[in-house]
C-alpha cells in the first residue's frame, strides 16, 4: 500500500501513464531519445501532464501557452531549480544554473551578468577576442585541408576558450592534451547525468557506494571541479588587488569587500563566498562551453547538407565584408540570411531541448491542474521547435522559417532556444556574439563538403542535456590566400 502511495497522482495533478512503484516512469523512458516519447505521451494527455521519475512527481510542459505560462507569465513562482543528489553533489545549492530562486542566485546572476559586460560583452574588446580565437581556428582548420576532418575537438577548444579567457584570462592551445581530457569529461557527463545511471542515481542513493556506472559521472566531476579548483588557487596567489584580470578577480574583489564589511552589518551582508566562486565558475565553463560548441558543430553539417545554403550564407557575407578581412558582430543586422541560417539551427537541432528543470516555490494552478510545491517541471522547448501551427516548413531545414516574404529577419515569438522569464540563459548575448562570428569566419575562408555524396549526412541528435550531432568528417577547401 505505502509504495503504490508514493506513485498515486493527488487530486487534480496533471494526467500521465501509470507509474510503477519506487522507479515510477523510469523504466519506460527511452533515454537514448526520449523526446519522440515525450510528444506521443502529449498526444493522449495533453500539452501539461506527469511522469514519475523515481517517486518524483514530474510534470512536463510543451506548447507555446503553457511554457509561457511557466517561465513568464509566472515565472517567478516557478523560477526555483529541483535539487537532487547529482545537483547537490556538483553545486552545494550554490552559483547559478542550478542555485535555488533566492538571494544568492539572485546576487551572483547580476554580478555574473555585470562582470561579462565590464570585460566587454556587447563592447568592442570581447568581440576581438573572438575574433582572435576565430583567426586561431582558422589557421587550424588549414591544416586539414588535404584530409577527411573530425572538427569536433578543435571547434570545443576554440569556443571554450572564449569563457576561459573572460573567467580565467587564459586560453589553451588546441593540442594542449590537459585540456583536451577536461572539455571530453565534461562532454561524457552531459551524456551520462542525463542517462538511466544519473537518474538512478538520484532515485536511489543507496548504489553510491556501488560499482556502477554512476561511479564515472562522479570521477569525472572531480576531476573537472579539481582542475577548476587549481585555477582559482592560483589565481589567490597571483592576483594584485585593485586590478581585476578576469571574472575570478572581480570575485575575489567581493570577497575583500565582504570581509572588510564584518560582522555587524549582517542584514546588507552579500552571500559572496569560496563556495559560490568555485560553483560559478564550473557553472560557466560549462553552460559556456558544450552549448555554443554543439551550435557551432551543428552548423557546419547543416552547411554541408544543404550546400545551396551555404553558398547564399557566402554570398551575403562576401558582399557585407566587402574588402575587409572579417565582419564586425554590428554587421548581422545587415545580413538577415545568415541570421536567420543560424536560427534554423538552433531550431533543427534544439540544441538544449528540455531547458533546465524548474519547480515551483508553493502550491500553482496551471491549465486547470494544481501543482504541489516542489514539484519538478521540465519545459519542453523542442517541442516549439517542430509544431506545425508556428512554422511554414516545420520538419525541413529552411532559413525561409525566419524570413519575411521581403527577406527581412522574422522575429517568431514562440521560439525560445534560450528559454525566456528570470531564469533565461545568461549567456544568449554571448554566444550568439560567438555564433555569428566563428560561423562567418568559418565561410568566409573555406568551402565545406560533404565527403560522401552516396551516404548524407547523419542529422539525428545524439540526446543529452545539450545535443551534438554524431561524430562526422567534413572536406574543406580554402577559399582565400591569406598575406
Ligand atoms: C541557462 C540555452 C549558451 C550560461 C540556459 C537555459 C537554456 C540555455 C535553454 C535554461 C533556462 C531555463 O532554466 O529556463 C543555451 C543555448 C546556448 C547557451 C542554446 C548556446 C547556443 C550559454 C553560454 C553561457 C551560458 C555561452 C555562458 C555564459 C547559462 C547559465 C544558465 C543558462 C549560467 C543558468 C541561468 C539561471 O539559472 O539563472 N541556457 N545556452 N549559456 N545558460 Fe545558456
Amino acid at each position: 500500500g505505502f509504495l503504490w502511495w508514493k506513485t498515486w497522482r493527488p487530486k487534480s495533478f496533471p494526467p500521465g501513464p501509470l507509474a510503477f512503484p519506487l522507479v515510477g516512469n523510469l523504466l519506460q523512458m527511452d533515454f537514448s531519445g526520449p523526446l519522440q516519447g515525450m510528444k506521443k505521451l502529449s498526444e493522449v494527455y495533453g500539452p501539461v501532464y506527469s511522469m514519475y521519475l523515481g517517486s518524483q512527481p514530474t510534470v512536463i510542459v510543451r506548447g507555446f501557452k503553457a511554457l509561457k505560462e511557466i517561465l513568464v507569465v509566472k515565472g517567478t513562482e516557478f523560477a526555483d531549480r529541483p535539487q537532487n543528489r547529482l545537483t547537490r553533489t556538483v553545486s552545494h545549492l550554490k552559483g547559478l544554473v542550478v542555485a535555488p530562486y533566492g538571494k544568492t542566485w539572485k546576487e551572483h546572476r547580476r554580478f555574473t551578468l555585470s562582470t561579462l559586460r565590464n570585460f566587454g560583452l556587447g563592447r568592442k574588446s570581447m568581440e576581438e577576442k573572438i575574433a582572435e580565437e576565430s583567426a586561431y581556428l582558422i589557421q587550424d582548420f588549414k591544416k586539414n585541408k588535404d584530409t577527411l576532418f573530425d572538427p569536433h575537438c578543435v571547434i570545443n577548444n576554440a569556443v571554450s576558450n572564449i569563457i576561459c579567457s573572460i573567467v580565467f584570462g587564459r586560453r589553451y592551445d588546441y593540442d594542449d592534451s590537459t585540456f583536451q581530457d577536461i572539455l571530453h569529461l565534461v562532454n561524457e557527463n552531459m551524456k551520462m547525468t542525463m542517462g538511466i545511471w544519473g537518474q538512478l542515481y538520484n532515485a536511489f542513493g543507496f548504489i553510491h557506494y556501488l560499482p556502477l556506472p554512476h561511479q564515472k559521472i562522479l570521477k569525472n566531476i572531480d576531476t573537472v571541479y579539481g582542475f577548476l579548483q587549481r585555477i582559482v588557487e592560483e589565481h589567490k596567489k597571483t592576483r594584485t588587488p585593485g586590478e581585476p584580470r578576469d571574472y575570478i578577480d572581480c570575485y575575489l574583489e567581493e570577497l575583500d569587500k565582504s570581509a572588510l564589511q564584518g560582522e555587524e552589518d549582517n542584514n546588507n551582508k552579500k552571500t559572496f563566498d569560496n563556495q559560490n566562486l568555485s560553483t560559478c565558475v564550473a557553472d560557466l565553463f560549462i553552460a559556456g562551453t558544450e552549448t555554443t560548441s554543439a551550435t557551432m558543430e551543428w552548423s557546419l553539417l547543416y552547411m554541408m547538407a544543404f550546400p545551396e545554403v551555404q553558398e547564399k550564407c557566402r554570398k551575403e557575407i562576401d558582399k557585407i565584408r566587402g574588402d575587409r578581412t572579417r565582419l564586425d558582430y554590428e554587421d548581422r543586422v545587415s545580413m538577415p540570411y545568415t541570421q536567420a541560417v543560424l536560427q534554423e539551427v538552433l531550431r533543427m537541432a534544439s540544441i538544449v531541448p528540455l531547458g533546465i528543470p524548474h519547480t515551483n516555490l508553493k502550491e500553482e494552478q496551471l491549465n486547470g491542474y494544481t501543482i504541489p510545491k516542489g514539484t519538478i517541471i521540465i519545459t519542453d522547448l523542442s517541442s516549439l521547435n517542430y509544431d506545425e501551427t508556428y512554422w511554414k516548413y516545420p520538419h525541413e531545414f529552411n532559413p525561409e522559417n525566419f524570413l519575411t516574404e521581403d527577406g527581412e529577419l522574422r522575429r517568431v515569438e514562440p521560439f525560445l532556444p534560450f528559454s525566456a522569464g528570470p531564469r533565461v540563459c545568461l549567456g544568449e548575448n554571448l554566444a550568439r556574439m560567438e555564433t555569428f562570428l566563428f560561423f562567418t569566419g568559418l565561410l568566409t575562408h573555406f568551402e565545406f563538403h560533404w565527403p560522401d555524396p552516396a551516404s548524407p549526412p547523419d542529422l539525428t541528435p545524439v540526446y543529452a542535456l545539450s545535443q551534438t550531432p554524431k561524430h562526422f568528417k567534413m572536406c574543406l577547401v580554402p577559399r582565400i590566400n591569406d598575406k
